[in-house]
């Protein structure tokens, strides 16, 4: 039988646990399956421009623990919709034949593709042209359906949730109101997570709008029970009642543009307004992707590696990898995309958090 050639990539914002899905898929595919893998490097634009580098065991040897992607990233370059220069002239075209022409003419058998839900967009449209594609959930953000985690979340949770430790000493000794900005697009998860772990008084999260009154309410309750200082988590994608975002900036030819950023200052400028403690903001920006990948992200990465591998030796294409109720699974690219998992309002995390007290500024 021929040896199966695996083209790897690595698209959208990086991820802490790329690099471990990369080592156990590598060393799943030609250790126990014999197969021959490559990589291509920046996401679907290494495979646009043919640019790729050959994975073995050496080459994948000590990366296991290592935040980022040794394959690097980008979260532009959508093939189906891609910016060229053209008679003197910038456009947008369907690239995506020129791509499936450099997977042929290398030998490639499968493409599997690690990715959120725009990289994964583009790999259900290349499995509908026929190309073997398998995918694998990656995002800081675990809004990906059909799966019940991905992987980078828990490190997420983890920098952000030792932040807000660190945030809570410095507020708390200036008896101030703080307002943490966290990523997370429309999916409130890491907010929730980490403003339960971090202990924070308000989670606002896009799934719960918010009033700006009923979050001034708690800190009044909080002042009048002795604990004259209040901290505030809200996710970057978070809506007040009228259901107005704050948009940071707009990338062009990113498969979703729009960037949130700036809503942390926009709520700390309008407490101002009506309380008389001091207010200050803090954006946690890229710091919760960067750096060092936690013990739970590392273990559910190479698990999610090694189905991947097992995925392709069975050649159960169009699917991805995906965990449920703690087994290792997979499911159709065509039932992940088109829906997001965001936070249930009901469910459990945000009964748990009311419970504890926790304010969601409704
Ligand atoms: O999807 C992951 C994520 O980190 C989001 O939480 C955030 O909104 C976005 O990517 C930031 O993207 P960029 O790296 O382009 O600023």
């Amino acid at each position: 039988m021929k040896k199966k050639k695996i083209a790897i990539l690595t698209g959208g914002g990086d991820a802490p646990g790329l690099n471990a899905v990369i080592y156990a898929l590598v060393r799943t595919s030609i250790a126990k399956y014999d197969c021959e893998v490559i990589g291509y490097k920046f996401g679907y634009r290494g495979l646009y421009n043919n640019d790729y580098i050959n994975l073995d065991i050496k080459s994948t040897s000590g990366i296991l623990h290592k935040g980022g992607t040794v394959l690097y990233s980008s979260n532009k370059d959508n093939l189906f919709d891609y910016k060229i220069e053209e008679h003197g002239r910038t456009i947008k075209k369907d690239v995506s034949d020129i791509a499936v022409e450099n997977l042929k003419r290398d030998g490639v058998d499968v493409l599997c593709i690690l990715g959120g839900d725009g990289t994964l967009t583009s790999a259900r449209d290349f499995a509908r042209k026929g190309v073997n594609v398998v995918g694998v959930p990656k995002t800081i953000d675990n809004d990906l359906a059909c799966t019940d985690v991905t992987f980078g979340f828990d490190t997420a949770v983890n920098i952000v949730t030792e932040n807000l430790g660190r945030l809570h000493t410095t507020t708390e000794s200036h008896q101030r109101v703080m307002v943490v900005e966290v990523m997370g697009r429309s999916a409130g998860w890491i907010a929730l997570a980490s403003g339960i772990a971090g202990s924070a008084d308000v989670i606002l999260i896009p799934e719960i709008p918010y009033s700006i009154e009923k979050i001034v309410q708690k800190i009044n309750e909080r002042n009048a029970a002795g604990k004259p200082f209040t901290i505030i988590i809200v996710c970057e994608g978070a809506v007040d009642k009228n259901g107005a975002a704050v948009v940071g900036k707009v990338v062009e030819d990113s498969p979703d543009p729009i960037r949130f950023g700036g809503i942390a200052a926009h709520i700390s400028r309008q407490l101002e307004q009506l309380i008389k403690q001091e207010v200050r903001y803090c954006a946690l920006g890229h710091i919760q992707r960067g750096g060092e990948t936690s013990a739970a992200d590392r273990m559910l990465s190479v698990r999610y590696g090694v189905a991947a591998a097992d995925l392709i030796e069975q050649e159960k294409y169009g699917n991805m990898v995906c965990i449920r109720d703690g087994k290792m699974s997979y499911d159709s690219l065509e039932n992940v995309i088109g829906s997001t998992k965001v936070v249930d309002p009901d469910g459990e995390l945000v009964y748990i958090a009311r419970s504890l007290g926790i304010s969601f500024g409704a």
